[in-house]
C-alpha cells in the first residue's frame, strides 16, 4: 500500500490520540504522538525546577531533553521516554497536564519539536496527531483531520481514561483543565490550534470509536488509490 501523511488535530480530549494509534494500525503506519512530545519537556522542566519563561532555562532545558518512543515487547503499545527513561504514566497525570499549554506556548521549544516530528515523518507512512500539524509540521499532508466533540463528552472520555489507571478526579477539574488547555492553545501566538480550510472535520460527540476510525482509514484509502 502507498504510503502517505495523515496529520490529526483537534481540541484536547477529542480521542485524537487513540483514534490516529487506531489508523495507524489498520493502515500499517506508524503513530506518533506529538502531544506526548510537549507532555515530555514540560515533565523535564518540572523535574528540573525551569521555567518556560526564563531564557537562560529554556536554553538549558533544551540541551539537556531528549525524547524517544519504543514500543513496549509485552503490550506492543508505544511508550514514550525521557532521557531514556519510561515516563508514559508520568505525562498523562495532571501535574504535567496543567503545565503543558505554558511549556507549548515558548517558540524555541516548539521549534525544538517540530523539527523532531518532521524528521520522524519523512519517510511518510505516518499518522501524527496534535494541534499544528496540519498547519506547520506537515502542511503537506495528504490528509488533514481536524477533531472535535463538545466538552461535555471530552471530559466523560478523559474521566473514564484516569479512571482505567487508578486516578480518581472530579469532573469540574477535568472540563477547568480542558477548556483552559482549549483556550491557551487556540489563542496563542505561534502556531495556535486552527482548522486548516484543507482539514475534513469530524465531530465524535455522535460517534462510536470504531466509526471514527473507519472515517479516517476510508478517507486515507481513497487518498493511497488516486497515489
Ligand atoms: O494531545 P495532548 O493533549 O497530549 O497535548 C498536550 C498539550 O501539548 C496540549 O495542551 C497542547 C500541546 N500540543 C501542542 O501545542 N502542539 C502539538 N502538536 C501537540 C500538543
Amino acid at each position: 500500500m502507498g504510503k502517505i501523511v495523515i496529520a490529526i488535530d483537534g481540541y484536547s480530549g477529542c480521542g485524537k490520540s487513540s483514534t490516529a494509534k487506531a489508523v495507524a494500525k489498520a493502515l500499517g503506519f506508524t503513530y506518533i504522538d506529538s502531544g506526548a512530545m510537549y507532555r515530555a519537556a514540560t515533565l523535564h522542566f518540572l523535574n528540573h525546577y525551569l521555567s518556560p519563561s526564563v531564557p537562560h532555562d529554556v536554553e538549558k532545558g533544551l540541551k539537556t531533553l531528549e525524547i524517544s518512543f519504543q514500543i513496549n515487547p509485552d503490550s506492543q503499545k508505544q511508550e514514550t521516554y525521557l532521557n531514556g527513561l519510561n515516563v508514559e504514566d508520568e505525562i498523562r497525570t495532571m501535574r504535567v497536564s496543567e503545565k503543558v499549554s505554558e511549556i507549548a506556548t515558548v517558540k524555541e521549544i516548539r521549534k525544538e519539536l517540530v523539527s523532531q516530528q518532521q524528521r520522524l515523518g519523512k519517510k511518510k507512512g505516518v499518522v501524527m496527531d496534535g494541534r499544528d500539524i496540519g498547519s506547520v509540521v506537515f502542511p503537506d499532508a495528504e490528509l488533514k483531520v481536524f477533531m472535535t466533540a463538545d466538552l461535555e463528552t471530552r471530559a466523560a472520555r478523559r474521566q473514564q481514561e484516569l479512571l482505567e489507571k487508578g486516578d480518581m478526579i472530579d469532573m469540574e477539574e477535568i472540563k477547568t483543565n480542558l477548556s483552559e488547555r482549549d483556550r491557551i492553545d487556540s489563542s496563542r501566538a505561534e502556531s495556535p490550534l486552527t482548522k486548516m480550510p484543507d482539514a475534513v472535520e469530524i465531530d465524535t460527540s455522535n460517534l462510536t470509536f470504531e466509526e471514527q476510525v473507519q472515517q479516517i482509514v476510508d478517507l486515507a484509502k481513497e487518498i493511497i488509490e488516486k497515489e
